[in-house]
């Protein structure tokens, strides 16, 4: 898959070192962290979010006791804040990396998306949901936030969009759990954001 040539790490690096953050909530989100605390430990092994900037959702769960929480973002910048807040995390975690060249194997047991679609042109989004699918092992999941907003004609990331709209990228691999209006969404995202949780298909 041809990464992202418009919102390349170039890109990405100076949305960091300008200070160009504003999706950052500074601390992992309510729908995320609820989900997190009645998972257990059987449901995922190996954890994998993508574009995960600082990473607060990998913080958590590392603090739950999970110990194969990777994390992949093109921004050294948004892996050396994880590295600083939480020394333990092991650093062969922290992957460097395109999304979309990730190895599929071995397979992880779950997915966390949390601002990391919008973040991507959206002709990447049916090779996003075909790439969650090909890091998956059959029945795993994928889990987490999408907005369901328009922010209107917009130039650079976030980009918005319809349910139907998503739903037709994942049905090709997904069994759908849940995919609804998140009830617990922080304030500024009330009523805007999809919580998902998607199965991979056998
Ligand atoms: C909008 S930010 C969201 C960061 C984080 N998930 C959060 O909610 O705070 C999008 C992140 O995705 C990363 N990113 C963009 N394209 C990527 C790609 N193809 N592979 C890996 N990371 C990517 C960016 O560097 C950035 O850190």
């Amino acid at each position: 898959m041809k990464p992202d040539a418009l919102f390349d790490e170039n890109y990405w690096r100076s949305r960091y070192s300008t200070g160009r953050t504003g999706w950052d909530t500074g601390s992992i989100t309510p729908p995320l962290r609820d989900y997190f605390d009645q998972m257990g430990s059987a449901d995922a092994r190996r954890i994998l979010i993508p574009g995960a900037g600082r990473a607060y959702e990998a913080e958590y769960l590392h603090k739950l006791g999970f110990s194969e929480v990777h994390v992949a973002d093109l921004a050294p910048e948004a892996l050396a804040a994880l590295q600083q807040q939480v020394p333990g995390f092991p650093a062969a975690h922290l992957l460097h990396q395109d999304f979309f060249t990730l190895p599929a194997l071995p397979p992880y047991d779950l997915l966390v998306e949390q601002t990391f679609f919008c973040a991507l042109d959206p002709h990447l989004r049916a090779a996003y949901a075909q790439q969650c699918a090909a890091l998956l092992r059959p029945g795993g999941t994928l889990m987490g936030l999408l907005f369901e907003t328009d922010f209107g004609p917009v130039a650079e990331p976030p980009f918005g969009g319809t349910r139907e709209e998503y739903r037709a990228y994942f049905e090709p691999y997904f069994d759908f759990k849940h995919f609804d209006t998140a009830y617990n969404s922080l304030s500024p995202r009330q009523d805007r954001e999809l919580f998902i949780c998607l199965k991979r298909k056998a």
